[in-house]
């Protein structure tokens, strides 16, 4: 593949409130954003990380891909769930050749499934500083089912999926690329989804925990729903700030409130539990990102609940593009949405 020059990757996040499509052209170190689009998805097309319903999923990414007007076949996607392991371990020092033919026995301790049900890949991290004959790895173990779902949906939509790799994971180069921090930080990045949060922590670039905590921005609409009465649509409106006449705004926010102590007592519980297994690994700063990042509350309430600072994450805030070709209003709309994508984006066709 290297024989014909560069060859960039289609980012492609398949997330449950819709299709996110993004090129980029890197240059000299920075990214410049070439094209970027947002296709909605149906309710209930994606539920808990599982596709129920292909054929909704293949035409919204026909639909973007024929707007964006891209050519590229070869995309970088993503899972994300429950059934997702993630875990630095430690194994006798070997080539990642070597390790690629006994990862499977080696790994059969760390991983509550049949080793025959999942995929397992790994990333070698380096020689432990004080015993060079072991070496820290980082593991990665899917279902089959998970990963064959989004391989066939991605093929059925004309496409080759070069790259599966995790939100979290999609989500943790996205950070180090664009938020430009100091490898003094420890920083956790939490992305807040329709129906996901996925949580990395970090450091030098490495990570040292990830989670995926099935709690996002639907809940607001789903409490609305069951509060008022109204629809899905409406419930979408009331969140985003727009007042409707018929509903008193004090009970609104008190609901729109609760919700953010939820999802906010849940990021504390990651974190408790992260602290525990690192406790001299103080994060140093909480990185807010996602389409639910502007939740009504949510960032004060993590501060509060966790004692740390909390910034919004945006990356774009990090990514050049022109006008010309990247519209502007998608930016605004839909920019902390597109933290997973592009980190989707970045991936090249021979990485790991
Ligand atoms: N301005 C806003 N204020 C509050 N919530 C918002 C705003 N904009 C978008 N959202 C919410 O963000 C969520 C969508 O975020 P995102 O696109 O990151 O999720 P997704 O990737 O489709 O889903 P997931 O990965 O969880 O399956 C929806 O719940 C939507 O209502
Ligand atoms: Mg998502």
């Amino acid at each position: 593949m290297a024989l014909f020059g560069k060859k960039e990757l289609v980012g492609l996040d398949i997330g449950s409130s819709s299709v996110k499509i993004m090129k980029l052209r890197e240059s000299g170190g920075t990214y410049q954003v070439a094209k970027f689009g947002v296709e909605p998805l149906p309710q209930n097309v994606v539920v808990d990380g599982a596709i129920m319903d292909h054929s909704a999923v293949v035409e919204a990414i026909k639909a973007g891909f024929a707007r964006l007007g891209i050519k590229e076949r070869m995309v970088a996607t993503s899972i994300e769930g429950h059934s997702i392991i993630v875990k630095k371990v430690i194994l006798p020092t070997t080539t990642p050749e070597d390790l690629e033919e006994s990862i499977q026995w080696e790994v059969e301790q760390y991983i509550p499934f049949e080793v025959k049900e999942v995929k397992i890949d790994f990333q070698v991290l380096g020689p432990l500083p004080d015993d060079p004959t072991r070496m820290d790895v980082l593991l990665v173990a899917a279902k089959n089912e998970l990963v064959e779902d989004y391989v066939s949906v991605v093929k059925e939509a004309g496409l080759t999926p070069t790259i599966i790799d995790l939100d979290s994971i999609a989500l943790g180069n996205a950070f180090e690329a664009c938020a430009g921090i100091s490898e003094a930080q420890i920083p956790m990045v939490v992305n807040v989804g329709a129906n996901f949060m996925n949580i990395i922590i970090l450091e030098e670039g490495v990570p040292l925990f990830t989670r995926d905590v099935l709690m996002g921005g639907s809940m607001y609409n789903h409490e609305l729903q069951r509060n008022f009465g109204v629809s899905y649509d409406i419930a979408e409106r009331m969140k985003k700030g727009e007042e409707l006449e018929d509903f008193d705004p004090e009970r609104v926010d008190a609901i729109l409130k609760n919700v953010s102590g939820i999802i906010a007592t849940e990021v504390q519980r990651s974190h408790n539990f992260y602290a525990a297994s690192f406790p001299d690994k103080h994060v140093t700063k909480i990185f807010l990102t996602g389409g639910a990042s502007r939740s009504p509350f949510l960032r004060e309430m993590m501060e509060d609940k966790l004692g740390i600072g909390v910034e919004l994450f945006d990356p774009f805030d990090g990514l050049v593009y022109d006008e010309s070709e990247v519209d502007g209003e998608m930016v605004k709309a839909y920019g902390p949405a597109a933290s997973v994508v592009t980190g989707l984006a970045m991936r090249k066709p021979g990485d790991k």
